[in-house]
């Protein structure tokens, strides 16, 4: 199977909105991957890893080592899906040329398709940097994770006029320097309609609206891995619930002197 180009998925933007869903699924691990990407058109390896896999309290103290370790899993757990790698806070938000730095760096070691950073209009010089030089890049605007420290949480943007204006004019603004998708993340509806009949770029939507060329969630919120979640999360299965009760099972059984069995005990020969 050929795996699917960033070309490929730009395309299917004709016009105000696509026909074909984009369906994209976070990923950190190289089984996680081989089981979500029959299944998807974009893996991301996001920098949510930082909460998700590692218990840190935000994304802002991922580093550029975690995101290439796992992105590297992610490339060789997949053979369809298009890989795009979240660039850390703090690997490029200097300067182009530091942003580039880290992005090839990405590519090179993960063999990823592209990367995807937070900002809008202050990342758009970065983006046409990038695009120009050879790096397919994805947008994120709104609700930037990465930000929470000037944001002072997790709230939904664009709850004001002003702040809704913002919001369209900096994904505008990363579609016109290249970026082929833009994540709307944490937006009321109406503005996350107005950003997909906005811009020719992919807008994916992350506690967006149905109308918008794709879906992102995490996949652990998805899968039901945490009691809390963001209201845009739907649950798809409560895996926390089965992990809990397989430990449970298994720890009665090696309390009771039940496991291991005679099917799982080796047994010398004749
Ligand atoms: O890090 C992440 O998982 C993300 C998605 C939620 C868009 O950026
Ligand atoms: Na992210």
């Amino acid at each position: 199977i050929k795996r699917l180009t960033v070309p490929a998925l730009r395309q299917r933007k004709q016009g105000r909105a696509t026909a074909d869903p984009v369906v994209m699924l976070t990923a950190y691990t190289a089984r996680q991957a081989q089981l979500l990407d029959p299944h998807c058109d974009l893996l991301l390896v996001g920098d949510s890893l930082g909460q998700v896999i590692y218990g840190l309290p935000s994304s802002v103290p991922v580093s550029l080592d975690m995101m290439i370790a796992h992105g590297a899993a992610v490339v060789r757990g997949s053979w369809h899906s298009v890989v795009i790698v979240d660039l850390p806070f703090g690997a490029y938000e200097a300067s182009p040329e530091a942003a580039f730095a880290a992005a090839s760096r990405v590519l090179k070691e993960t063999g990823c398709a592209g990367i995807k950073l937070e900002g809008g209009a202050v990342m758009a010089p970065t983006v046409e940097f990038l695009v120009s030089r050879g790096i397919p890049v994805i947008g994120h605007v709104g609700l930037t994770p990465q930000a929470v420290n000037v944001l002072g949480g997790y709230n939904a943007r664009g709850r004001t006029d002003a702040e809704a204006a913002k919001i369209v004019a900096d994904a505008k603004a990363l579609a016109d320097a290249g970026a082929f998708a833009v994540v709307v993340e944490g937006v009321v509806e109406p503005i996350a309609v107005a950003v997909t009949e906005a811009i020719d770029s992919l807008v994916i939507g992350i506690g967006g609206s149905v109308r918008c060329d794709g879906q992102v969630l995490v996949t652990e919120d998805m899968l039901g891995m945490f009691e809390r979640v963001p209201r845009f999360v739907k649950r798809y299965e409560n895996l926390a619930e089965t992990i809990s009760a397989a430990a449970a099972r298994y720890a009665g059984e090696v309390r009771a002197r039940t496991f291991p069995g005679i099917e799982q005990t080796y047994q010398p020969k004749g």
